[in-house]
C-alpha cells in the first residue's frame, strides 16, 4: 500500500493508540486500520524506534495544559489547526468547545466517522465543529470562524504541522493567530528545533520522506528557540520536549541521547 503525506495523521494516532495511558488518548484507536503497524515497524528501522513515544509525549503534554485551561476557564475554545485524528474533545470536560480544522479529505473522513461513533455509543458527545480550510491561505474564514465564538478564552494548537510548512507561511500563520486572539489567550505550537538538521537521524527523516512519501517538496522546517521568544505579539510562557518529559515519566531510557530521536519542542505562548 502507498503512502502519503496525510497518512502521516492515522500513523500518529497509531502511536497514541500503542501506549494509550502514556499519550492519555483513550480514543485513538478508533483510527486504526490495516497496515499502520507495517508503515510504524518500518519507520522504527529506517529512522528511530522512539517516534511513537515521542509522539504520545506530545499529546500527553498538550492534554495537560488543556486540562488545566479547562479548569481555570469557563468558556474555553480550543482551535486545533491540522487538528488531524487529535481526539482531546472526548476525553477532557464536555464544556470545552473544539473547532478542528484540517484539509478537506481529513475533515470529511473525520467528522463522518465521528458521527459513526457517537450513534454507535463508542465516543462521547462534544461541541465540536470541523472546518475545512488551508491555514496558510484560507484567513478570511478562520477568522470569522472563530469569532462566532464570542468571547470565549481561546487556544490555538499548532502540531505535527509546521514541519509541513515553509518558515514564510508559518510566520503569516502566526501573524494571523495575534490576529484572531485577544490578549491573554494562548497558542501552542510544536517544532524541531534547529539543531536537529545536524544529525543523522534527520537525514533519516528527510530522505525516508522523499523516498517513502514521495515528498521532496517538503520544506523540512526546524525552528530556534529564539525564533518563539522573539515574536512581536506573544510573550513565550514555558517550552518542553518528548525526550525530557519522557526522562522525567521515565519512559525514555536516563542515557537516551538526543541527538538519536526526533526530539520535538512544545511552546506555550500567550497573546500580549
Ligand atoms: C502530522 S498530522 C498531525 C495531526 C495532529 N495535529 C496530531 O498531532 O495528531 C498533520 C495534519 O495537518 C494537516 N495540515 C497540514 N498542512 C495543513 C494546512 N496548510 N492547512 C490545514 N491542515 C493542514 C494535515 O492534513 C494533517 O492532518
Amino acid at each position: 500500500m502507498e503512502l502519503f503525506v496525510h497518512d502521516t495523521a492515522f500513523m500518529i494516532a497509531y502511536y497514541r493508540a500503542k501506549y494509550e495511558e502514556e499519550s492519555k488518548d483513550p480514543f485513538a484507536r478508533l483510527w486504526l486500520r490495516p497496515g499502520l503497524e507495517k508503515w510504524n515497524l518500518e519507520f522504527a528501522k529506517k529512522v528511530s524506534p522512539h517516534d511513537d513515544m515521542q509522539h504520545c509525549m506530545r499529546n500527553r503534554f498538550f492534554y495537560d495544559e488543556l486540562e488545566q485551561l479547562c479548569e481555570a476557564q469557563e468558556l474555553l475554545l480550543l482551535v486545533n489547526f491540522g487538528a488531524g485524528f487529535s481526539m482531546y474533545p472526548y476525553s477532557l470536560s464536555p464544556h470545552m468547545r473544539t473547532l478542528e480544522v484540517d484539509f478537506e479529505e481529513i475533515v470529511q473522513y473525520k467528522s463522518r466517522k465521528i458521527q459513526e461513533f457517537e450513534e454507535n455509543g463508542l465516543l462521547p458527545t462534544r461541541p465540536v465543529q470541523h472546518l475545512v480550510a488551508d491555514i496558510t491561505k484560507d484567513q478570511d474564514v478562520l477568522r470569522t470562524s472563530i469569532a462566532h465564538y464570542g468571547n470565549c478564552f481561546k487556544v490555538i494548537l499548532i502540531e505535527g504541522v509546521f514541519f509541513f510548512l515553509s518558515k514564510k507561511e508559518i510566520d503569516a500563520v502566526i501573524s494571523n493567530c495575534a490576529s484572531m486572539l485577544d490578549p491573554g489567550d494562548y497558542l501552542m505550537c510544536v517544532s524541531f528545533e534547529d539543531r536537529l538538521k545536524q544529525t543523522p537521524v534527520f537525514d533519516r527523516l528527510t530522505h525516508y520522506f522523499s523516498e517513502v512519501l514521495k515528498s521532496s517538496e517538503n520544506p523540512f522546517t526546524t525552528l530556534s528557540h529564539d525564533f518563539y521568544s522573539n515574536l512581536e505579539n506573544f510573550q513565550l510562557l514555558r517550552f518542553e520536549n518528548g525526550l525530557s518529559l519522557g526522562k522525567k515519566l521515565q519512559l525514555f531510557p536516563d542515557d537516551l541521547d538526543e541527538n538519536e530521536v526526533l526530539n520535538e519542542y512544545y511552546y506555550v505562548l500567550q497573546k500580549k
